[in-house]
């Protein structure tokens, strides 16, 4: 039965967290949207009970930037659920061309919000995530990564607690680029370090959805312009939110872990190092392939080991 099923979606008051919670809330499941602005996602969460008729869509306070709001909210859940079956990180910071800015913990925002808060979250949701019989934990990052088919593309993170806050250059693109491909980083070690808790954890690579007003609102004027011209180009929200659907659900992905995902839903393979011209145009132009930055241990490792010690997690404990 579905409505036993719980699911979390981050994010879910606006794009494609809303049309994920739109899905899952028709097809039966019980929905706790994660969102920080409670008064718009009151509204969505009226509207999405009003038109599925599902009432079993909760909202719950999530600022995933900060460290202290993600354990408030876990708490919250644990009091409220007793198992999760599907945790969804799909909210995202990506407010192009915004200066640098730190979060509460003092980390740099983007970093925070889109990569260090899912993994403490990730952490804190284990033991209940394991009370499910099919666990499955699903990270939205971006076509962004491509950059780093470029292999002089490397993770900065030398500049992640303000150590260089006033920089006139920094750029809050690069910023983005680097926190979704450390993001696809963590979902392979990640799948790897849950296996034995049965959790799997794999990561959809999206490229491009309608940006809503209120999103296209967030960037800069000169960024404003570049999204919506490719808003043109854009999939409605909805053919991510099936994806969402598919690889959190399906039979098909039942024991798939630890990969990368394209709109088709098909794994998207690692390249070749030293590519020819065909494998070339297949990166830039297809969702097949993504770069070997990512499949580098000492990579992963090293985005592993930041990760856990700017969220104190160690290993699967916390310390508190
Ligand atoms: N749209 C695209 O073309 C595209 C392309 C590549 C990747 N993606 C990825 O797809 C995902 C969804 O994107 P979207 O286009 O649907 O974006 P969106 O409509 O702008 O939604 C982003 C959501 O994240 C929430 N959020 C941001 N910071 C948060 C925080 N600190 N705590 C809690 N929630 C926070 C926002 O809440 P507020 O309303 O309160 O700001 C909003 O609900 C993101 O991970 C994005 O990076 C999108």
């Amino acid at each position: 039965m579905n409505s036993e099923k719980v699911v979390i979606i981050t994010g879910a008051n606006s794009g494609i967290g809303k049309a994920a919670a739109f899905k899952f809330a028709k097809q039966g499941f019980t929905v706790i949207m994660a969102c920080r602005n409670m008064e718009i996602s009151r509204r969505v969460q009226g509207e999405i009970i009003k038109a599925t008729q599902n009432h079993r869509v909760n909202l719950l306070k999530l600022d995933v930037s900060s460290f202290e709001s993600v354990r408030q909210f876990c708490l919250e859940f644990k009091k409220q659920y007793e198992k999760l079956d599907i945790l969804i990180h799909n909210a995202a910071y990506a407010n192009h061309g915004e200066k640098y800015r730190l979060s509460a913990d003092q980390i740099e925002l983007t970093f925070a919000t889109n990569t260090f808060g899912p993994f403490l979250m990730s952490h804190l949701l284990i033991d209940w995530l394991k009370k499910s019989d099919d666990p499955r934990i699903l990270h939205a990052s971006s076509n962004i990564v491509k950059h780093f088919f470029d292999p002089k593309k490397e993770i900065e993170v030398t500049n992640l607690r303000g150590e260089d806050k006033e920089s006139k250059t920094f750029s809050l693109y690069n910023m983005y680029r680097n926190s979704k491909m450390a993001l696809v980083m963590l979902t392979f070690k990640m799948a790897e370090e849950f296996a034995n808790d049965g959790i799997k954890v794999n990561a959809i690579q999206i490229n491009g959805a309608t940006m809503s007003k209120e999103t296209l609102q967030k960037f800069k004027p000169g960024w404003r312009m570049i999204a919506r011209i490719q808003n043109l180009f854009f999939a409605p929200p909805e053919k991510f939110a099936d994806c969402y659907f598919e690889i959190c659900t399906s039979d098909q992905f039942k024991n798939v872990t630890g990969k990368l995902l394209n709109d088709k839903n098909q794994i998207i393979n690692p390249t070749v190092a030293n590519a020819n011209v065909k494998t070339q145009m297949k990166q830039l132009f297809g969702s097949t392939l993504y770069p070997v930055y990512a499949d580098n241990k000492d990579n992963q490792n090293k985005i592993w080991e930041l990760s856990s010690e700017i969220t104190k997690v160690n290993g699967h404990t916390i310390i508190p």
